[in-house]
């Protein structure tokens, strides 16, 4: 088992609000091991056009509590093919790098695992994405300001919708996955969620606006933009159709949801998985997804977290139910 000696930590897929937290504890976790750590900018693109660069105790001074990543993210096509990776563990080799660590949502492990499956590169992922969608594990960093961000704007729309007694169509992000839009529709007091996990009957749809209409009370209903009408604004179009729109509004909130200052919560998880992942490496462990598995900061297999997780508390369903008017 040979040790490393150099490692490389990239940023993948959409940023969420924890990565720099993360990069800053693989970085430091990795120093106070006497490991090299590199970063490497603008994803998977950077390490084929070669874009690393060394990174010190101070490079990550004074980032945890910044939203996005210093370090970059973009998508990569030109990594899904052979050629592009070798380019990369050119790059890597050149710099005599052994081991990669991916923060970023499942997609981003496709591409490692084939890269470490071809060269004697040692990956490890660490789940970073607003949608906490990931299989294998319970948390992915970035998921806890969002809902916050996305509960301080309901609370906004609440304010407005109250005063003029109408219903919002509160588009909040998740496009193959309801796991936001139901957490914070439970959390906030929607009357309603929609959900790509969950189909729907147009006519119900068309009923429970009626009767939010009748009872002439302001409702937020949460949808999310890849629910099975596609979205806050299709639906609003939808309901246009049978005139229920006079006091029928949409808000997006759109990206805003991913930016800001991290909360306590995806912090502390950000520290955890990067001093982990970099503890894992050092075992010689690799292959690997660091998480929270059963409740415990821990790993599993990356197979595993190569599937979208579906929401784990459909349960909530019956809750929004049970506490509102529909
Ligand atoms: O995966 C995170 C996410 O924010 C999804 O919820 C959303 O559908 C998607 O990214 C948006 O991606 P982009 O920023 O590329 O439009």
């Amino acid at each position: 088992m040979s040790k490393v000696r150099n490692l490389a930590v990239l940023t993948s897929g959409g940023d969420s609000p924890g990565m720099n937290a993360c990069v800053r504890s693989v970085v430091r976790a990795a120093l106070y091991h006497d490991i090299k750590p590199f970063g490497v900018y603008e994803g998977f693109n950077g390490l084929l056009n070669n874009k690393l660069q060394e990174l010190t105790y101070h490079d990550v001074s004074n980032i945890l509590n910044h939203g996005g990543t210093i370090l970059g993210t973009a998508r990569c096509p030109e990594f899904r093919e052979k050629e592009g990776r070798d380019k990369a563990y050119a790059n890597l080799k050149a710099q005599d790098i052994d081991a990669l660590i991916i923060i970023g949502g499942d997609g981003s492990y496709r591409g490692a695992q084939a890269l470490a499956e071809e060269n004697d590169i040692k990956v490890i992922g660490i789940p970073g994405t607003i949608d906490n969608d990931i299989n294998g594990t319970e948390y992915t960093i970035g998921f806890d300001t969002a809902c916050n961000t996305i509960i301080e704007n309901i609370d906004r729309i609440r304010d407005t919708a109250a005063s003029h007694n109408r219903i919002f169509l509160v588009e909040v992000m998740g496009n193959n996955s309801g796991i936001l839009a139901l957490n914070t529709a439970a959390a906030s007091g929607a009357e309603e969620v929609f959900m790509p996990e969950k189909s729907e009957d147009l006519l119900e749809i068309k009923t429970k606006i009626s009767r939010a209409i009748a009872a002439n009370k302001s409702s937020i209903i949460i949808v999310a933009e890849g629910d099975q009408i596609g979205g806050a604004k299709e639906m609003y179009n939808y309901l246009k159709e049978y005139g229920l729109v006079d006091k029928v509004r949409v808000s997006i909130l759109g990206h805003l949801q991913r930016g800001g200052s991290p909360s306590f919560l995806d912090r502390l998880y950000a520290a955890l998985f990067g001093e982990l992942a970099v503890v894992e490496l050092l075992k010689g462990n690799a292959d690997l997804m660091v998480g929270v598995i059963n409740g415990r900061v821990s790993t599993c297999s990356l197979d595993l977290a190569r599937e979208t997780s579906p929401p784990k508390n459909m349960d909530y369903l019956k809750l929004i139910r049970k506490l509102s008017i529909y």
